[in-house]
């Protein structure tokens, strides 16, 4: 490994954009693989085994591809194998990211919270330990089974009404949203419009906060100036969803 290769990021879709964002905020001299596999999306929804394979072809062509470290930008990737693929490839940096539900029993403990997330992640063994070690005793889960889906598809009209049918009785009753899933940032806006003016909670900044600290104990930042490029890959080879993932990623920068 050394200083001058990529980071290779990957998610299920564009929602790991998110967490791109606030990687090249704090390490804009590094360059970047952005792997959107959507073609195999929804993963919220696959089993563990489906899950690994699919992530460990993923890894796979990073470490092709010399990444000097792998960033899983998927919760629920995270919390299901990222374990397994650390174990597999003992050599290699992977840095996963998980719901920021610690955040919530740091900064805001005493709020009523509601915590949004794939099945798969509500449902897994990692996110259940956290909750465990962090609950708050007034925390709601929500799987939100096919919201990925309709973020990744961009139809706001659909996204609204997912939203009224299923967050609207949490309204005046939820203080802080912790957004377990990568694509769910993308729509805190929306959110924002039913349950009021809420505190969100999401895991892109500690994980960001983190991979620099273990590039730097590994001597492998990037100290070229202007660097920050992005090469962009999606599995289903979508011309739209390459446009809007570089508008998602820069406009907002
Ligand atoms: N963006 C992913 C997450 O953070 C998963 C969405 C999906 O594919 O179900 O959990």
């Amino acid at each position: 490994m050394n200083k001058n290769e990529r980071i290779g990021i990957f998610d299920s879709g564009i929602g790991g954009v998110t967490v791109l964002k606030e990687i090249l905020r704090i390490l804009p001299n590094e360059n970047y693989i952005y792997y959107s596999d959507s073609k195999n999306n929804p993963y919220g929804d696959k089993s563990n085994e489906e899950i690994f394979k699919i992530c460990d072809e993923i890894v796979k062509k990073f470490i092709e591809q010399k990444c000097k470290a792998i960033v899983i930008a998927c919760n629920t990737a995270s919390a299901k194998v990222a374990k397994l693929l650390r174990n597999k490839y003992p050599k290699e940096i992977i840095i996963a990211i998980e719901p920021a539900y610690k955040m919530v029993h740091d900064f805001a403990y005493e709020k009523t919270t509601l915590v949004m997330a794939t099945k798969g992640t509500i449902e897994s063994e990692k996110f259940n330990e956290l909750y465990k070690r962090y609950n708050n005793k007034k925390t709601f889960l929500l799987p939100c089974v096919g919201l990925a889906d309709i973020i990744e598809e961009g139809n706001n009209e659909k996204i609204q009404k997912y939203l009224k049918e299923n967050i609207n009785k949490y309204t005046g009753i939820v203080e802080n949203v912790v957004l377990g899933c990568t694509h769910y940032p993308l729509i805190q806006e929306q959110i924002k419009e039913i349950l009021g003016d809420v505190n969100f909670f999401n895991g892109a900044n500690s994980l960001a906060k983190h991979l620099k600290e273990v590039l730097k104990e590994k001597n492998l930042i990037n100290e070229r100036k202007s660097e920050g490029k992005v090469e962009f890959i999606d599995s289903s080879k979508s011309r739209l969803k390459k446009e809007r993932f570089y508008t998602i990623c820069y406009n907002s920068l």
